[in-house]
């Protein structure tokens, strides 16, 4: 059974998810209204992974007795200024989830729950390689400057990188 603590704080991190999926979502509709299709691509995956992300942890709050809640969320920001805009943006993000993830760590080391903490180790990893993937993605902007032939490269590796993700995905399932 969660303590109340554990469960508000779990239920802060569901909502915490629920706005990164938002937030990914509507990069990727900015990202396709400017023909970005392979960084609108990517995007949509991390938006329906933070969705997972979510929903998980619904789960898991059911399943240890407790409520999860869906929460209300703000409308996440519409446009952009280029592809760097929205890179350095997510990293920010996931740098702020990656210190929410932390606290609930805490949490449930100072609240003796051992098994939310166990739990929560999948998040702890997942933050270590989202943080990096938008570190050599906002590396690789800059060695590309202003360049539209490279930007163009750019959007297609991502392209390539989301169907490669996706045919991996399908061969664990
Ligand atoms: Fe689920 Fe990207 O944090």
């Amino acid at each position: 059974m969660l303590s109340k603590k554990i469960e508000a704080a779990l239920n802060a991190q569901i909502e915490i998810e629920s706005m990164s999926s938002q937030t990914y979502l509507a990069m990727a509709s900015w990202a396709e209204t400017q023909g970005l299709s392979g960084t609108a691509a990517f995007l949509y995956r991390h938006s329906d992974e933070e969705r997972m992300h979510a929903l998980k942890l619904i789960k898991f709050v059911n399943e240890r007795g407790g409520h999860a809640m869906v929460p209300a969320l703000k409308q996440p920001q519409k446009n952009y200024k280029d592809t760097t805009d929205i890179f350095r943006s997510l990293l920010e993000h996931e740098t702020h989830v990656t210190s929410t993830i932390n606290q609930v760590v805490d949490t449930c080391l100072k609240e003796k729950d051992y098994t939310t903490h166990n739990f929560m180790q999948w998040y702890v990893s997942e933050q270590i390689e989202e943080e990096a993937l938008a570190r050599t993605l906002i590396d690789k902007l800059k060695l590309i400057g202003g360049d539209k032939g490279g930007l163009y490269l750019f959007d297609r590796d991502l392209q390539g990188l989301t169907t490669a993700e996706a045919d991996g995905a399908e061969g664990k399932a």
